[in-house]
């Protein structure tokens, strides 16, 4: 027997992405952000409520950087998406985060969050809070590479289970994708 929920934003493996940005005095700012996804080749997309100070700086600067959450950060990473710098203005100091600006964007990177997205801004409707941005890089530090690809099993990437609001650790590689499937063609 299948149960039905209703309708619930609700869906498996969630990400857990760090949304970075600096507001127009160059103070560094990030929050915590599950309801997103890659959009597209060359995009992501995020649903991001407007009230964020978040959303002021990516406003004002057009620019942001995603960093993936891990196993290490977890504390830190759900203190940025239950504390607002609206409130607490050095909040990232508080969280044990500090930045290095991108080379690439107007935007900083965590430097203890090892996998990052540099993102300018496309698009923002403010009564959906539908964000999509433009990725410019992808930058990883050497410590979750092997053989120059960046390694989950490194990275330790947490997912969002938004059914027990708990994180999640990535698990084992199951299978090998656009290559199993044609044991049945
Ligand atoms: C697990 C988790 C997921 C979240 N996902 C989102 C999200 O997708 N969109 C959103 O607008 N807020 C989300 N939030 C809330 C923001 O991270 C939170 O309001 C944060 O304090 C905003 O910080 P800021 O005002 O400094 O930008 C999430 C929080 C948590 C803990």
């Amino acid at each position: 027997m299948r149960q039905d929920f209703g309708a619930k934003p609700w869906s498996y493996p969630q990400p857990v992405w760090i949304i970075a940005s600096y507001d127009e005095d160059g103070n560094a700012d990030a929050m915590n952000a599950a309801w997103t996804g890659i959009n597209d080749t060359t995009q992501v997309a995020m649903c991001l409520s407007s009230g964020h100070k978040t959303v002021k700086n990516i406003l004002a600067k057009k620019a942001f950087t995603v960093s993936m959450a891990d196993v290490k950060h977890v504390v830190e990473c759900d203190y940025v998406g239950i504390e607002s710098a609206n409130k607490v203005p050095d909040k990232l100091a508080k969280a044990g985060f500090t930045v290095t600006k991108s080379e690439k964007v107007d935007a900083p990177i965590i430097n203890e969050l090892p996998m990052a997205i540099e993102c300018t801004l496309v698009s923002y409707d403010p009564s959906t809070g539908h964000m999509v941005g433009e990725i410019v890089n992808v930058n990883a530090d050497e410590s979750v590479l092997a053989d120059g690809k960046i390694d989950p099993k490194k990275l330790q990437p947490i997912t969002f289970d938004p059914v027990n609001n708990t994180y999640v650790a990535l698990g084992d590689v199951v299978g090998n994708a656009f290559k199993d499937g044609a044991k049945l063609k």
